[in-house]
């Protein structure tokens, strides 16, 4: 049999490029070649796509190219010439952020006729902003931190504000990851500096109530069947879980996998992810964040449709310590995207000619 090509696409034009290249090195590095004929393209960050000619992420050492559909694949041309260099059976786009996570690249590969590892385009782009996925998951009847939004042409009162949830608060741009724009607020004056900052990276800002509790994901992947990992817990010294702490100092927090947890928290965080995944359309895969408060309720806070992805991110992590490993999750995953497209192709909503 022939080997089913996976172009890994990597690098993007979001804030999130660098991590991007350390997700997509763990791919090249652990994907499985007896099963795969693998094809890094890098996306730089001018957003110009290369068919790199080696595995080096930090380099863009390829030819400049243009993906075009083929049959039930794509083509990769080389600019200029428009010589069909190779082609791809199933893209698994490795992009964090904005053009990656949230809709956009899905909506291209959809265009150009061909597979794809992860969510499809309302999905993504439901859950890359976090004002829409608040409001499906309290729609499915799942607990969130209750919030307001601020515009950019439209600032709530601090102090009505204030009156309704309390103080701190979060603020954070809507469509955004890592970190970048959030803000632990306790005055008016930090509250209006905030609402400044967050809204130099999106016209929509969340101002949340805060909550005070341990924060627990869960790894969920699978098309109609979601399957849901055991938990993990992110334990952070002080403040929140900033950029800081997330890339920066290794210290400034400590990942507890398993959580430690009762047998019936665990079961309920567990169905929780996989409800707020099906509601939210997820498919392929999806990293589904938890706040458990100090009070004991279970409440999401932002799903992740493609969430870090080196070999010690929470998201393989989670699934080694569920007995999945990660080679054989990315395999997986492109089992599902292909098995998507598959089911998709199936639909009755293209035209046929008319004899
Ligand atoms: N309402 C909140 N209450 C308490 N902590 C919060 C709240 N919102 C965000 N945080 C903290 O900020 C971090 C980043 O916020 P999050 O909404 O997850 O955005 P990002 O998409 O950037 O990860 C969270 O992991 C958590 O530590
Ligand atoms: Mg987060």
């Amino acid at each position: 049999m022939s080997k089913i090509k996976v172009a890994v696409v990597f690098g993007g034009r979001s804030t999130e490029h660098e991590i991007s290249l350390i997700s997509a090195n763990g791919i090249l590095k652990n994907i499985n070649r007896s099963l795969f004929e693998v094809i890094p393209i890098k996306i730089d960050i001018e957003g110009h796509w290369f068919l790199q000619t080696s595995e080096d992420v930090k380099a863009t050492n390829g030819t400049a190219i243009t993906l075009v559909q083929g049959t039930n694949n794509a083509q990769i041309l080389e600019n200029g010439s428009g010589k069909i260099l190779d082609t791809i059976d199933v893209v698994f786009p490795v992009l964090h952020g904005v053009f990656g996570e949230d809709g956009t690249i899905q909506g291209m590969l959809k265009m150009l006729n061909v597979a794809f590892v992860g969510c499809g385009v309302l999905a993504s782009a439901s859950c890359m902003d976090k004002d829409v996925t608040k409001r499906l998951l309290r729609d499915a009847g799942i607990a969130i931190a209750p919030y307001v939004c601020a515009t950019w042409t439209h600032t709530p009162n601090f102090e009505k504000v204030e009156h309704e949830l309390g103080l701190p608060l979060f603020i954070k741009p809507a469509n955004l990851g890592s970190s970048v724009g959030v803000h632990k607020v306790k005055s008016k004056a930090e509250f209006q500096a905030a609402l400044e900052d967050a809204l130099k990276y999106d016209g929509k800002v969340l101002i949340e109530q805060n909550i005070s509790g341990r924060e627990i994901e869960v790894a969920v992947m699978g098309n109609e069947k979601p399957q849901a990992s055991f938990p993990g817990e992110i334990v952070t010294d002080g403040g929140f879980y900033d950029f800081e702490s997330k890339y920066v100092s290794k210290d400034a927090s400590t990942i507890h996998i398993p959580a430690q947890l009762t047998d019936e928290q665990m079961e309920e965080i567990r169905e929780t992810a996989k409800k707020a995944y099906t509601a939210l359309g997820c498919e392929g895969l999806s990293r589904v964040d938890f706040f458990l408060s100090d009070d004991g309720v279970i409440m999401i806070n932002e799903i992740n449709t493609l969430p870090g992805f080196t070999p010690i991110s929470m998201y393989p992590k989670m699934w080694e310590a569920t007995g999945v490993s990660y080679s054989e999750l990315i395999e997986l995953l492109i089992q599902f995207g292909i098995e998507r497209f598959e089911r998709e192709k199936a639909l009755k909503i293209v035209a046929r000619e008319v004899k």
